[in-house]
């Protein structure tokens, strides 16, 4: 079959470990599944920042433009968070987001059986939990203006949170489409109660809800939102929110599955093209001592394959090799109950490479 091209922007802290566990299973699906791929690395983040002067090279986002999808670990440490806006490694996560038109964040959250002692949560809470948060992430407060101000009682500082009718309308849009092929359920969650940006986001929401008949629509409050995941995350199926609502909301969702480092997303366009990159970030706690979660980071190119390239063999042999390792009790120390037992980073990496069968 044809080669497909990938960057890779391993980024900062945990980024390059959990990346280079991927790219193992990546080489795996090539001898197993005979497909063919050609990974581009490049620099990103806060690396770059120290080797380039920006976040985000140019030859980075041509990279990026050129290969047909992107896997990203993650960004952004302590030495780099008192920097000007403009050398900041968030900075450059935001601004090839934009770049790349990438308006629609899909992140699944599902329990594994055997995961349900590793959540702060109750079992039979999390019983049969399989969501999917649906976060629009070109808009809203992250992209508003933002400035400072002298303001009568001294310094002010403004973040606005704008959101047009064509920005609301195609990421409630992905959220009926992606209900359809799944429970068809779809809760929008916002602020109408109190802001006018939630008031166009449900406006939009009810006046496109006739198009999809078969999806059942329910509204919800975002402080509502973040008690009922808790309290009933498995009535939850698509979950579609705007910016800031859906990032809050989807760390709160890491929990039910047991840890942050086993949620995976995409990030997606009008097209097939993507970015691949696990929810969490840079983890600057836990770097370099062999001691994070590389899952996030597989199942997110088991999306890779599954979204952008229809490889459904390849992403489901890689989520059936994760459950399978899973399954017969293996833990990386953040899912582990007993943490004298838990394997490292590669060990774990090196554990799904040898359940992936074809
Ligand atoms: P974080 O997600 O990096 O870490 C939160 C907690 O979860 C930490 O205790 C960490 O050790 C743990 N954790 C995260 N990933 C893990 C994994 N794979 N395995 C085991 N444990 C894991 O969030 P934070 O501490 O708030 O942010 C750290 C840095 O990362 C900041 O600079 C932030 O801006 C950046 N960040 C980047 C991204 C991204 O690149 N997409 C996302 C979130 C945060
Ligand atoms: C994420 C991160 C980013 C975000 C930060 C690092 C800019 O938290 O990918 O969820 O808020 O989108
Ligand atoms: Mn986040």
């Amino acid at each position: 079959s044809e080669v497909k091209k990938i960057a890779v922007i391993s980024g900062d802290g945990i980024g390059p470990e959990v990346v280079a566990e991927a790219l193992k299973v990546l080489k795996r699906t090539e001898e197993l599944f005979g497909y063919s791929f050609e990974t581009e690395h490049a620099l990103f983040g806060g690396i770059a920042i120290d080797q380039k002067g920006t976040p985000l090279p140019q030859e980075t986002l041509d990279i990026c433009k050129n290969a047909d999808a992107v896997l990203l670990g993650a960004v952004g440490g302590p030495q780099w968070d008192n920097n000007p806006k403009e050398l900041r490694p968030e900075t450059g996560l935001l601004a090839i987001r934009k770049e790349l038109g990438l308006f629609s964040n899909l992140r699944p959250a599902v329990v594994f059986d055997c995961l349900k002692d590793a959540s702060t949560l109750k079992p039979e809470v999390l019983e049969g939990t399989d969501l999917m948060v649906v976060r629009e992430l070109t808009g809203g407060i992250y992209f508003g203006e933002k400035f400072r101000r002298q303001g009568d009682q001294g310094e002010e500082a403004v973040d606005t949170c704008v959101y047009n009718v064509t920005e609301v309308e195609r990421i409630i849009r992905q959220g009926f489409e992606i209900a359809q092929k799944r429970r068809k359920k779809l809760a929008s969650v916002d602020k109408a109660n109190v802001l006018e940006t939630s008031r166009l986001w449900r406006e939009v929401a009810n006046r496109l809800a006739p198009e999809y008949p078969d999806v059942e629509l329910e509204h919800i409050l975002v402080d509502n939102c973040a008690m009922q995941l808790l309290r009933r995350p498995s009535s939850f199926d698509v979950i579609v929110t705007e910016n800031m609502f859906g990032d809050i909301l989807s760390d709160e969702a890491a929990m039910l599955t047991g840890s942050i480092g086993m949620l995976s997303s995409a990030s997606m366009g009008e097209g097939s093209y993507g970015l691949y990159e696990p929810v969490h970030g840079s983890a600057p706690d836990i770097a370099g001592q062999e001691l994070a979660n590389p899952i996030a980071t597989i199942l997110s190119l088991a999306l890779m394959f599954r979204i952008t390239f229809g490889y459904e063999d390849a992403a489901s042999a890689i989520e059936e090799a994760v459950a399978e390792v899973l399954n017969a009790g293996h833990r990386t120390s953040d899912i582990a109950v007993d943490k004298s037992k838990a394997i490292g980073t590669s060990q774990m990496g090196d554990l799904i490479l040898a359940a992936m069968k074809k």
